[in-house]
């Protein structure tokens, strides 16, 4: 999960890594608010997942509340890279003497923690790593040591910074890496981490992945989720602790394991090219205890796509027997009873496949056709998707 800027800066703040006040505002009249509590000089800045908000006019540097009004104004409702803002962050202004880079990330190549640091940071980082490389320091992280006071000044001198500048710097590393690991994150990064005029450090720009896998250790990041940023149906699948993903097709799919499930895509759209370039919808992995219940949630939310034309079941028994699936998916269209509408496709193999087809014969529902092979179910509901 992909934090906010005014998130990670809240989150940083509350590990001691030195940050500038920030408020967020979602209309000009609270940006006005938000400058004049501030005071002084603001940066109003748009609060959107991606890069390159600067180049795209999403901060501008105000001198005082009305100008931040107006800049607000300008700034929300513009799209940045298909993002469109809805929230701007009222920050107050640096006086930036040197902009610099430093961020650590789960490079998961090596099984490991890499940091990049450079004295060359803000806006051009990308195009600084692509033309001079070298400028740009990797310093691999031990995840088991971590980054100590003499790992950060490692790190900083790699970057290119001078001793005293690193002096100053190590002990705002420390503190970004403790936000990487207490907070079960992948990345951390800092761009621009600028010196002041005055000799400070300060973390003026801050981006946060979060891994989701360990949202159990943390109740609070819940709460940092965007609920108006999720496609509705992922919202619904996930609800149900479906792994779902909205594709761009019309053939819904449905299997058990990732594996079986992402060939079934592969077989779908090779499928799809000989009836008018169909293509899959969604990937959906039920997993192994495929229930009534949870073929029932499945079915819901792939036939509450309005894309959807036709759906291709594809189960391999194991210990989840044909048979017990097969109930489930009798009992799931007793379930939906009328929203289900569109055709299903089904293929079963393995565990109990004969016992399994016999129940879907016997329910003899007009919707369910029965597949032999894979390649036979994926043909038919591409067939009855093009239709
Ligand atoms: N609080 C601030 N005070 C003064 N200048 C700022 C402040 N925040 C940002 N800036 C200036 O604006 C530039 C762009 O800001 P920022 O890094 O937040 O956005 P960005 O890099 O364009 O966006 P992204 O990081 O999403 O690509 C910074 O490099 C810095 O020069
Ligand atoms: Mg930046």
């Amino acid at each position: 999960m992909d934090l906010f800027e005014y998130q990670a800066r809240d989150l940083f703040e509350s590990y001691g890594v030195p940050v500038l006040a920030g408020i967020i505002a979602d209309t000009p009249a609270e940006a006005k608010a938000a400058a004049e509590k501030i005071g002084g000089t603001v940066v109003v800045k748009a609060q959107v997942k991606t890069g390159g908000r600067g180049k795209a006019g999403g901060v501008k540097v105000v001198h005082n509340p009305d100008d931040a009004a107006a800049a607000a104004e300008a700034i929300l409702g513009l799209d940045i890279k298909g993002h469109v803002v809805k929230r701007v962050m009222v920050a107050q202004g640096a006086r930036i003497a040197k902009e610099y880079y430093f961020s650590i990330l789960l490079d998961r190549a090596n099984r490991s923690y890499l940091s990049l640091c450079s004295v060359e940071g803000g806006m051009e980082i990308e195009e600084l790593a692509v033309e001079r490389p070298e400028a740009l320091a990797k310093v691999e992280v031990d995840p088991i040591g971590g980054i100590d006071l003499a790992k950060a000044r490692e790190i900083a001198i790699a970057g290119g910074f001078d001793d005293d500048i690193a002096d100053k710097v190590a002990p705002v590393i420390v503190k970004l890496y403790e936000v990487y690991d207490k907070e079960d994150a992948t990345l951390v990064e800092v761009n621009p981490l600028v010196l002041t005029e005055d000799g400070t450090v300060l973390a003026l720009d801050g981006k946060v992945t979060l891994d989701e896998n360990a949202a159990f250790r943390h109740p609070g990041h819940e709460a940092l989720e965007d609920a108006g940023d999720h496609d509705p149906l992922e919202a619904k699948a996930k609800a149900h602790d479906l792994n779902y993903v909205k594709l761009d097709g019309e053939v819904g799919i449905i299997g058990n394991g990732a594996g079986l499930v992402m060939s079934t895509l592969d077989v779908v759209s090779y499928a799809g090219e000989r009836h008018g370039g169909v293509k899959p919808a969604n990937f959906l992995d039920i997993g192994g205890g495929a229930s009534a219940e949870v073929m029932a949630a499945g079915l819901d939310v792939i036939l509450g796509d309005p894309q959807v034309k036709s759906v291709f079941v594809n189960v391999f028994g194991g210990i989840t027997a044909c048979d017990a699936v097969a109930n489930g998916i009798v009992k799931a269209l007793e379930i939906l009873g009328d929203t289900a509408t569109k055709p299903l496709v089904v293929r079963l193999d393995g565990n109990k496949v004969e016992e399994g087809r016999a129940i879907l014969s016997g329910a003899n529902n007009p919707l369910v056709t029965l597949a032999d092979t894979m390649d036979d179910g994926a043909d038919k509901a591409a067939e009855l998707a093009s239709k």
